[in-house]
């Protein structure tokens, strides 16, 4: 299975991806998880990526196609597929992906953009094993229900941030829904349902 799930920020890529690859048993791929393991280890890719993650913007393009060509070349991907989670981004990187992977489907995991500032600033996730929250239903609690690891604010999940990311979004990611319907491979899901029944939506159109 090589599926790819696109969206706005806080569209709620991550928080299905945790699902899917649950159901699916296939390797969930995430770029920006990717970069913030990087950052997290002051690797050099880290460094070039924070640079631009606190800025809002994309990373550059050469940095990031040779990140996901490597990831995909790993055996658990070149057995089981993948779950493609941030990438790609623009049409550039959806071109290089069709150099050297079959994408199979693509998820368009649809919100209205209104809506996502509040969703995005109010994210809290655990910094030991990343699962996502969002402070509305957290009843004040700072720590996982999962593992326990305290709970924390990305550092490019504040309003100016995630502003300058919704444009990114518009500008250089919104084209790729009409780039994945000519290629007859996109399926769209209301992302602006609850967890559970975005979850459903997506089982069912993929079969
Ligand atoms: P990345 O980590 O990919 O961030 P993003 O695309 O901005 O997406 P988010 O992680 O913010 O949102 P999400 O859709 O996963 O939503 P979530 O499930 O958490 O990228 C970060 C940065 O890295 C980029 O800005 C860029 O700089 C760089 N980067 C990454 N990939 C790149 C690439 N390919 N090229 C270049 N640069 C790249 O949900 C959000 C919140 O909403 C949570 O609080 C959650 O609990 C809540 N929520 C989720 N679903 C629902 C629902 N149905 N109803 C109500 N609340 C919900």
């Amino acid at each position: 299975m090589n599926v790819i799930l696109l969206g706005a920020p806080g569209a709620g890529k991550g928080t299905q991806a945790t699902k899917l690859v649950e159901k699916y048993n296939v390797p969930h791929v995430s770029t920006g998880d990717i970069f913030r393991t990087n950052i997290k280890g002051q690797t050099p890719i880290g460094v070039v990526a924070k640079s631009y993650i606190d800025k809002g913007q994309l990373v550059p393009d050469e940095v990031t196609v040779e990140i996901v060509k490597n990831r995909l070349n790993e055996e658990d991907c070149q057995q089981k597929g993948y779950l493609l989670d941030g990438f790609p981004r623009n049409v550039f990187q959806a071109e290089e992906l069709d150099k050297f992977s079959n994408v199979e489907k693509v998820v368009n995991v649809s919100v209205d953009l209104s809506k996502l500032l509040k969703r995005i600033t109010g994210r809290r996730v655990c910094s030991k094993c990343g699962e996502s929250y969002h402070v509305d239903f957290l009843n004040g609690k700072t720590d996982c229900a999962r593992c326990g690891g305290e709970l924390i604010q990305r550092a490019d999940d504040n309003e100016a941030t995630v502003e300058k990311r919704l444009a990114v979004y518009t500008e250089q990611t919104k084209p790729l829904i009409e780039y994945y319907e000519k290629a007859g491979k996109l399926v769209t899901v209301d992302g602006d349902k609850s967890i559970d029944a975005v979850f459903a939506e997506i089982c069912e159109k993929l079969g």
